[in-house]
């Protein structure tokens, strides 16, 4: 079939108010970046000349400035799932201009072809090439566009010359039927590949492809400052501890690791140990930190939803695919994330929290209780799921003014039942086996930063009973004193007595 050539202009005319559309890719990598910024536009205008413009956006996971930041600033989002983490966008949920429904990234796709969220109208996918008859080399992440592509009435493809053919291969692109027909997905290793190469679509829904020429725009990594190689190093130490004491096993298990500078010392500790074995990842992302545990040979080989490579590296690896070709499989996040997967790989999954309470819950998504950060993202894919669940977090914020370990988290994501290990820069909680006031002495002791110690120790006390002996009138004491003095360490326990 002969496709149209468009502008990404003459694509965001056909786009209405109150159309939905979901999104190719999984952060930055793979998401479309023109028909967007087009859509931005569009709504500047109708805005100027005082109608309503506002759409419905479905992504895999974050995406970057070219979707969320453009379309925020504009006010141009009705409804967003399933994660972001644009300031522009964080302001819009907060101040309810946009609703924002947070979503466990592996759920998307399926609720969407249950129906739980309407019909959606538009699929816009970055791809690498497009065949005549509709098959489609996807980019640098997947997220959840075969769902969208099967399930959108019209699709629009950007075709992006700087991706380079030779993606073909790279991505396993698989739907699992839905309930009462599904079976088991059969990934037993993580490199086991169970779907097509290429998203195949239906020709007669694309109604255009726009040329596009852009990198994803992923920022290089700052060096980790002294907390983040400590959390590291403290990571690494307890995965060591837990080889030496054959409770991995010998061939070791499969990491999961989110992204950021502490994900990124951790995977550079990894790197270095000797005493560990080389390892596979099944994560959601890698970043430019695995390519060198890749050349190492400590990484041999990587099942994750997204590239998440910073310019420089995309640009250089591009030049020369073929090393990493048979490393490195993209799946849609339903794989990716897939609770049935990690549990039978044994998935050992590290993720990054807000603030843990002392007895084991996490908030990764609420600033004090209230404020939307980003959202769940995988973290609780992965977490319910591992073999073994390791947060992670600095002991204290904004130079001392946030203890991270706090009497009970203001917003509950994890819970003590998922939550195995917490790991700051001051040591390691190992939760496992204890009871709650046990898990309460070993994370104050551990993890807390010492300024917070006594104070924590001091709630605790406090308890007047049960099993879990939390003082539900001063159990948001730090909160309240950092809302009220701007400082945690100014809580002042005597007042709720
Ligand atoms: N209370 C208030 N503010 C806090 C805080 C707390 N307990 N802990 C951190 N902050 C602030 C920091 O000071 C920082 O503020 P700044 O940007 O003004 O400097 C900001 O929150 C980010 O903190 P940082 O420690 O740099 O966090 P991060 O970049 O490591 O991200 C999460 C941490 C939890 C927000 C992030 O990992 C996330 O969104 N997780 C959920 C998604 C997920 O885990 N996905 C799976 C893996 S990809």
């Amino acid at each position: 079939m002969a496709f149209n050539y468009i502008t990404a202009e003459e694509a965001a005319q056909m786009i209405k108010n109150g159309d939905t559309i979901g999104l190719s890719g999984f952060t930055a990598p793979g998401t479309p970046k023109a028909i967007t910024e087009a859509i931005g536009a569009k709504a500047a205008k109708e805005h100027a000349e005082g109608r309503p413009f506002k759409v419905n956006l479905f992504t895999g996971a974050s995406t970057s400035d070219h979707v969320d930041g453009i379309l925020s600033r504009e006010n141009a989002i009705n409804m967003r799932a399933p994660y972001q983490n644009v300031p522009d966008l964080r302001k819009r949920i907060n101040s309810h201009d946009c609703h924002y429904f947070d979503r466990h990234l592996s759920e998307m796709a399926q609720e969407t072809r249950y129906g739980f969220y309407g019909k959606i109208d538009y699929a816009i996918i970055e791809a690498a090439a497009v065949s005549p008859d509709g098959e489609v080399i996807l980019g640098t992440g997947v997220g959840n566009v075969p769902t969208y592509a099967m399930m959108a009435d019209k699709i629009f493809i950007e075709l992006n010359e700087i991706l380079p053919e030779t993606l073909y291969g790279m991505h396993d692109i698989y739907m699992p039927l839905d309930p009462p027909y599904r079976r088991e997905i059969p990934i037993y290793r993580a490199n086991d590949r169970i779907g097509s190469p290429v998203l195949k679509i239906d020709p007669s829904k694309v109604v255009g492809i726009v040329k596009t020429k852009f990198y994803d725009g992923v920022k290089s990594f700052t060096a980790p400052d002294e907390v983040s190689k400590q959390i590291g190093s403290n990571v690494v130490k307890f995965l060591v501890s837990e080889y030496m004491s054959g409770k991995l096993p010998k061939e070791f298990l499969p990491l999961q690791s989110g992204v950021g500078n502490v994900a990124n010392a951790v995977l550079y500790d990894l790197g270095e140990s000797k005493e560990l074995p080389s390892f596979m990842m099944y994560t959601e992302v890698i970043q430019d930190a695995v390519l060198e545990l890749m050349k190492k040979g400590k990484c041999t080989f990587a099942s994750t939803c997204s590239m998440t490579f910073s310019d420089a590296t995309e640009e250089s690896l591009f030049g020369d695919l073929k090393y990493f070709h048979d490393k490195i499989l993209m799946r849609p996040a339903e794989l990716s994330n897939n609770p049935e997967v990690i549990r039978r790989l044994g998935v050992i999954a590290m993720n990054t929290a807000l603030e843990a309470d002392i007895f084991g819950a996490v908030n990764s998504t609420h600033v004090l209780g209230t404020r939307m950060m980003n959202g769940i993202g995988g973290s609780g894919d992965f977490t319910r799921n591992a073999y073994i669940s390791i947060f992670s977090c600095p002991s204290v914020s904004k130079g001392g003014l946030i203890s991270n370990i706090v009497p009970m988290v203001s917003h509950a994501d994890h819970s003590e039942h998922s939550v195995d290990i917490i790991v700051t820069d001051q040591g390691i909680a190992d939760l496992r086996h204890k009871d709650p006031v046990e898990r309460a002495y070993e994370i104050i002791n551990n993890c807390a930063h010492p300024m917070y110690r006594e104070l924590l120790l001091d709630y605790l006390k406090m308890g007047k009973g049960g099993q879990t002996p939390h003082s539900l009138n001063a159990a948001y004491a730090f909160h309240n004193a950092f809302n009220e003095h701007g400082d945690m360490s100014k809580a002042d326990f005597s007042k709720y007595c």
